[in-house]
């Protein structure tokens, strides 16, 4: 009687256990998130030298509106502000006598969708880690470079400084570009 007692004691004792440990180990693969995207954004943000402190930024930067209500659409016009104001930066602070037809043209050429945005987004590989819809090419320029952009405006949220996502830019849109400043 007594043993059969204990044996139910220890059936129900080695369930609870089981049951709490596969609680834990459910709480751990959250937390570990290992999902493809969630590894992907840790690459994308080795190859951009560049760790957030608010990883949901550079989510949303790689969420195409076609996906989520929560996307990119915002921090990809921040991120083209910041890419023109560091493109008009480096220009003046070159020539203070720049046209602003050439200014115009110098901006256009770097930042317009059918430009370097796009090559430089491609470069990032931007186009296998944008969450888009199913009927979304994620390989289209407009695609390609609004990741890209976002990815300027999600650095300058996370670190409240617009000239620092500038700074990124810069590093990643080559440094032969970069080298040409004068500062
Ligand atoms: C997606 O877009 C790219 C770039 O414009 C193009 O080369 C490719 O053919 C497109 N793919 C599909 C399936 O439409």
């Amino acid at each position: 009687m007594r043993s059969r007692r204990f044996t139910l004691f220890s059936v129900l004792l080695i369930s609870t256990i089981s049951l709490l440990q596969g609680h834990a180990s459910a709480d751990l693969n959250i937390r570990s998130s290992s999902s493809p995207f969630s590894i992907a954004l840790e690459t994308l943000q080795k190859q951009l030298g560049y760790t957030f402190k608010s990883i949901a930024l550079l989510r949303r930067a790689m969420t195409h509106a076609s996906f989520s209500e929560e996307n990119s659409r915002a921090l990809s016009i921040l991120g083209a502000n910041v890419i023109d104001a560091a493109v008009s930066f480096q220009s003046l602070a070159k020539d203070i006598d720049i046209s602003s037809k050439d200014l115009n043209r110098r901006i256009s050429e770097i930042s317009a969708v059918e430009s370097s945005c796009t090559v430089d987004g491609l470069r990032l590989g931007l186009q296998k880690v944008v969450r888009v819809s199913p009927k979304t090419n994620s390989s289209a320029p407009a695609v390609v470079c609004g990741a890209f952009r976002a990815i300027f405006g999600a650095i300058a949220v996370d670190t409240a400084d617009c000239d620092a996502a500038g700074d990124i830019f810069w590093a990643i849109h080559g440094a032969k570009v970069g080298a040409a400043l004068p500062l």
